[in-house]
């Protein structure tokens, strides 16, 4: 059997014959089915590509019926066991795991770039006190491409591993900025001393002490959950960054992008509405009260349903199990009492079973960054800082192709024919 697709065209009788590769065919095969020859040819249709393959990558690899995710080729769970955010980073961008030298030397690279220049902080000040940290957020790192001009060169592989260097390495001075500004407190310089985690909680929770000493339990819990969220295929923020970087456009501004889309409720925004949500429901005896809104289409159970998994999100797992060692330093956080019984109450209903809705990485991340004393303002900045790692390597294959196009999808046009421009006395 050929590994092609006959298509026959009942408007014609005309019989096509279509490649299929990777179990795909390509769209613009189809443009060679035609009723009359001067028509454009026929188009695939799919609105917020359920699906549609907008590329080919190496980097993420996910299973939304077997609810697995590897990192290349890692295994979640095992690079959440055992690795580090820096290594995991070093992992999505480079495609394999670093020698200790190799790390060393990453290391190394970030810690020196960790800085802000110095007039990062007069347009932070801009910003009003309870201005969003992820408003915050995604304009400064969009104004990062002002300071790095020859950012632009996006075709100079040197240039674009010194970018890169740079964002990995400054999105946690910039959220610490942007919490501290939120709070009127000075900001804080990187500790180069402490790893890239511990430094961030620094320049987080510095108050007059000397040296600030981070909590290792917590430190560790913060950089596991950064490496949950460091790449996830193509999602909505990472293909807005794809989509920007196409027309060649210097990192910062396309971080910024990927950023503004992280910041949807339906997506990255999600841990904060979870927040708020449990926040809401107040008490267990209201969780029942509340799901019977959500089936009723009053309410949506943010934190909960997938596009890609339809059973439980693997990080979901592991973030649940790292909440047991943040609570044993933090104290247990009420709202999971809350959380935990919409889910026991979700899994059984058949609203939810039907729909495959499961909890995913939002559901009970926010629990943990509220316990650790971040405000729900600050979840989606977290989230920010470890998708930086993704959305960084997604766009360096992308770059990297000589063979790479700007993104531009057609339409179907169900807008006006042809009219004459009328008068105004005739309209
Ligand atoms: C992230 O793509 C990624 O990989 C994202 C992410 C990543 O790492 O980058 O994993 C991070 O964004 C996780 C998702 C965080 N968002 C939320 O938790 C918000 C709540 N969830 C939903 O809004 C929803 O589940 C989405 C947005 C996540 C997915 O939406 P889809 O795939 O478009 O599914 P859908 O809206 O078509 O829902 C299918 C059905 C609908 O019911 P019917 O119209 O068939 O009756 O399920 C229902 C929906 O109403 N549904 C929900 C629901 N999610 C879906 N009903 C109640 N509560 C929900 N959360």
């Amino acid at each position: 059997m050929a590994d092609t697709l006959t298509i026959t065209d009942n408007r014609t009788g005309r019989q096509y014959e279509v490649p299929i590769n990777n179990d795909t065919i390509r769209a613009s095969d189809l443009r060679q089915i035609r009723v009359a020859p001067e028509d454009f040819g026929m188009m695939s249709y799919d609105p917020a590509f359920l699906n549609t393959a907008s590329c080919r990558s190496a980097i993420t690899f996910i299973d939304g019926d077997k609810g697995i995710l590897r990192y290349r080729g890692y295994p979640i769970e095992q690079l959440a066991e055992q690795s580090t955010f820096l290594e995991t980073a070093y992992l999505l961008i480079h495609g394999g795991l670093p020698t200790q030298s190799q790390l060393t030397s990453w290391e190394g690279d970030l810690s020196q770039h960790a800085m802000l220049h110095e007039n990062v902080k007069k347009f932070m000040e801009g910003f009003r006190y309870d201005a969003h940290p992820m408003g915050i957020f995604l304009s400064t790192v969009g104004a990062l491409s002002t300071f790095y001009p020859l950012a632009k060169d996006v075709d100079d592989p040197a240039s674009r591993r010194l970018q890169m260097i740079r964002l990995i390495a400054k999105v946690p001075s910039i959220a610490a900025y942007a919490y501290r500004h939120s709070v009127g407190k000075p900001y804080v310089y990187p500790n180069k001393e402490l790893s890239y985690t511990g430094n961030f909680l620094n320049q987080l929770f510095k108050q007059t002490e000397p040296i600030y000493q981070p909590d290792p339990i917590l430190e560790r819990a913060l950089d596991v959950l950064f490496i949950l969220h460091a790449d996830h295929e193509q999602n909505c923020s990472t293909s807005a960054m794809r989509n920007i970087g196409s027309a060649n456009a210097d990192p910062y501004v396309s971080l910024a992008g990927a950023a503004a889309a992280l910041y949807g409720p339906l997506h990255g925004g999600a841990n904060e509405a979870v927040l708020r949500m449990l926040t809401g429901i107040g008490t267990i005896d209201n969780v029942s009260t509340f799901v019977e809104g959500v089936k009723d289409g009053k309410e949506r159970l943010m934190g909960f349903g997938h596009r890609v998994y339809k059973s439980y999100d693997p990080r979901a797992k592991v973030i649940k199990a790292t909440a047991d060692k943040v609570f044993a330093i933090t104290g247990r956080n009420p709202l999971l009492d809350i959380a935990l019984e919409l889910e026991r109450i979700a899994l059984e209903d058949d609203y939810f079973i039907s729909r495959k809705l499961y909890p995913n990485v939002d559901f009970y991340s926010g629990l943990i960054y509220q316990a650790m004393q971040f405000e729900p303002s600050m979840f989606t900045v977290l989230f920010a800082i470890g998708r930086t790692a993704g959305w960084i390597a997604q766009w360096e294959e992308l770059t990297s192709d000589k063979g790479r196009k700007i993104a531009r999808p057609r339409q179907v046009y169900i807008g006006e024919g042809q009219r004459e421009y009328p008068p105004m006395v005739e309209r």
